[in-house]
C-alpha cells in the first residue's frame, strides 16, 4: 500500500535537508559520491537525538541491559563463522543491453531492465558478497584480508562471555551497541534509505531457550511501542512477520517494523529470534565454551537470542519524513503566509530553543547575550539574529525548533520575555528568571 499524502514529499524532504545542513551529498564539490550522504550541523544533531532516545530506552531505562562499543575490523573467522562469508549474498544480473548490474530479487515484473528498458534478457544470476573485503597490514594478500562489519550484532556474540562474567548479568539479559555498518549494496538509494555505510543501533537479548517465543513477541511490541512514542502515526508503522523463505540463515522468526515510506512500506527495523545460532557457530570456530550456566535450575545451555535490529538512518528519515507539514502563519502584519514546519518530538529536534532579539540594536544585544548564556547549559540552542523575525519564527518551524524566546524593548525594563511555540504559534510572556524552569516544562524534559 503507497501512503496517502503528498506524492512529493520525499523531494521536498531531501531539498529541505540539503539546504538547511540537515544532510549533504558526500563529497559534494567532486559531484558526490555513489549514494553516500554527510550529516551537517542540524542532521548530526538530529540522528544524535534519535540514537540518545534508543540508547535511553534500550538501556539507561532498563537494569537487564548493557552496553558495548565493539570495534568494526574483527578477526576474519568471526565472518566465516557467522555464515556471511558463505551466504551473505545478493543475487547479482547485468542487462546484456546497456551492462546495468541490478538485483535479480527487485527485477520489476514486467522483466525490462530498469535502467534502460530493454526487453532483452540478463545474464544468469550470481551471488554477490556484501561484505567489503579490505587488508590489514602492508601486505595484500590472502592472510591479511579483513572485513569491514556487515552487522554490528557479531561485536556482540562474541563479547557475550567478557560481557557476561564481568557484570555476573544472567539471562534474560540484553547487550546493546551503536555503530557503522557497512554493505557493498548493488542498488543503494532512495537518499539515507539504503546506503553502502550506515548505522546500526543493535541489541541481542539472550533469554533460556524455553523462554525465546515469550520475549520474542514482547520485543515486537516493545520496539513498535518506541517509534509511536516518538511520534510516528500508527497508521505509518506497521509489523510484518516475515514468510518462511524470507528468513535469514540464523532465524526461527523475524517481524519487520515496516514505516509507509512515499514509495511504499519499507524495512525500519527488524526483530529476529537468532535462537542459539551464533553462540554455537562460535563455539565451534573459536573454541570457547560459550554455553551459561543456571545454577539456581542446575542446568546448563546456550542462550537464545532476541535481536531488535534497527537502522538510525532509515529511523531519522522516517521521523523526518512523519514530522513534514506545510501550514499557514501569520506575517505578523496582518497577513498569512504559507510555512514548512517539522512538528519533531522535541527530544529529536536538533535545537530546542532559538533566542530571537526583535531587533539587532546594540541596545538588545547584552540581554539576548545574558539570555543566551542562562540557556545554553540546559537546553541545545541557537540565537539568529538575521532578518525579519516573522522570517526568523519560519526559518526555526522548518527546521523543527519547538520554542522561540524573543527579546524585545520591552524586556529592558520588565526583565520579561515572549515563548513562541511551534505548533500552536501561541505566544506568552515569561519573567527571564523563571524561563529555563519553564522552558524545561514546555519541552517535557528534552534538552
Ligand atoms: N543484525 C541483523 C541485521 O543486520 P538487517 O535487517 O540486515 O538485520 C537491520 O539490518 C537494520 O539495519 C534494517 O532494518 C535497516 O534499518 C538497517 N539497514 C540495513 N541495511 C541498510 C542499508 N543498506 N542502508 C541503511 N540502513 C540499512
Amino acid at each position: 500500500m503507497a501512503p496517502a499524502g503528498d506524492p512529493k514529499l520525499m523531494e521536498r524532504v531531501v531539498n529541505l535537508a540539503k539546504r538547511r545542513g540537515l544532510v549533504f551529498p558526500s563529497s559534494d564539490i567532486y559531484g558526490g559520491f555513489r549514494s553516500t550522504w554527510d550529516y551537517g550541523p542540524l542532521g548530526v544533531l538530529l540522528k544524535r537525538n534519535v540514537k540518545d532516545a534508543w540508547w535511553r530506552s534500550m538501556v539507561q531505562l532498563r537494569d537487564d541491559v548493557v552496553g558495548l562499543d565493539a570495534a568494526i575490523l574483527m578477526a576474519p573467522k568471526v565472518w566465516e563463522a557467522s555464515g556471511h562469508v558463505a551466504t551473505f549474498t545478493d543475487p547479482l544480473v547485468d542487462c546484456r543491453n546497456c551492462k546495468e548490474r541490478c538485483r535479480a530479487d527487485q527485477l520489476p515484473e514486467s522483466g525490462a531492465c530498469p535502467n534502460c528498458g530493454s526487453k532483452e534478457t540478463f545474464t544468469e544470476a550470481r551471488n554477490f558478497n556484501l561484505m567489503f573485503k579490505t587488508h590489514v597490514g602492508p601486505v595484500e594478500d590472502d592472510a591479511s584480508v579483513a572485513y569491514l562489519r556487515p552487522e554490528t550484532a557479531q561485536g556482540i556474540f562474541v563479547n557475550f562471555k567478557n560481557v557476561q562474567t564481568t557484570t555476573r548479568k544472567k539471562p534474560p539479559f540484553g547487550i546493546a551497541q551503536i555503530g557503522k555498518t557497512f554493505r557493498n549494496e548493488i542498488t543503494p538509494g532512495n537518499f539515507v534509505f539504503r546506503t553502502r555505510e550506515f548505522e546500526q543501533m543493535e541489541m541481542e537479548y539472550f533469554v533460556p531457550p524455553d523462554q525465546a517465543p515469550k520475549w520474542f513477541e514482547y520485543w515486537v511490541a516493545e520496539r513498535h511501542r518506541w517509534y509511536l512514542d516518538l511520534g510516528i502515526p500508527e497508521d505509518k508503522v506497521r509489523i510484518r512477520p516475515h514468510d518462511s523463505e524470507e528468513l535469514s540463515h540464523y532465524s526461527a522468526g523475524t517481524s519487520d517494523l515496516e514505516f509507509a515510506f512515499p514509495w511504499g512500506w519499507g524495512e525500519l527495523e527488524g526483530i529476529a529470534n537468532r535462537t542459539d545460532y551464533d553462540l554455537t557457530q562460535h563455539a565451534k570456530f573459536s573454541g570457547e565454551d560459550l554455553s551459561y550456566f543456571d545454577q539456581e535450575n542446575d542446568e546448563r545451555y546456550v542462550p537464545y537470542v532476541i535481536e531488535p535490529s534497527a537502522g538510525a538512518d532509515r529511523s531519522t528519515l522516517a521521523f523526518l519524513l512523519a514530522a513534514y507539514d506545510e501550514d499557514e502563519a501569520p506575517t505578523g502584519e496582518g497577513k498569512v503566509e504559507k510555512r514548512t514546519v517539522l512538528r519533531l518530538d522535541p527530544r529529536l529536534a536538533p535545537i530546542k530553543v532559538a533566542v530571537l532579539p526583535l531587533s539587532k540594536k546594540d541596545t538588545l544585544l547584552p540581554l539576548t547575550d545574558e539570555v543566551a548564556k542562562a540557556l545554553r547549559p540546559h537546553f541545545m540552542i541557537d540565537v539568529d539574529l538575521a532578518g525579519a523575525i516573522g522570517r526568523r519564527y519560519r526559518r526555526q518551524d522548518e527546521i523543527g525548533t519547538p520554542l522561540c524566546v524573543t527579546i524585545d524593548f520591552d524586556t529592558i525594563d520588565d526583565r520579561a520575555v515572549t515563548v513562541r511555540d511551534r505548533d500552536s504559534m501561541a505566544q506568552e510572556r515569561i519573567p527571564v528568571d523563571r524561563l529555563v524552569d519553564e522552558l524545561r516544562d514546555r519541552l517535557g524534559g528534552a534538552c
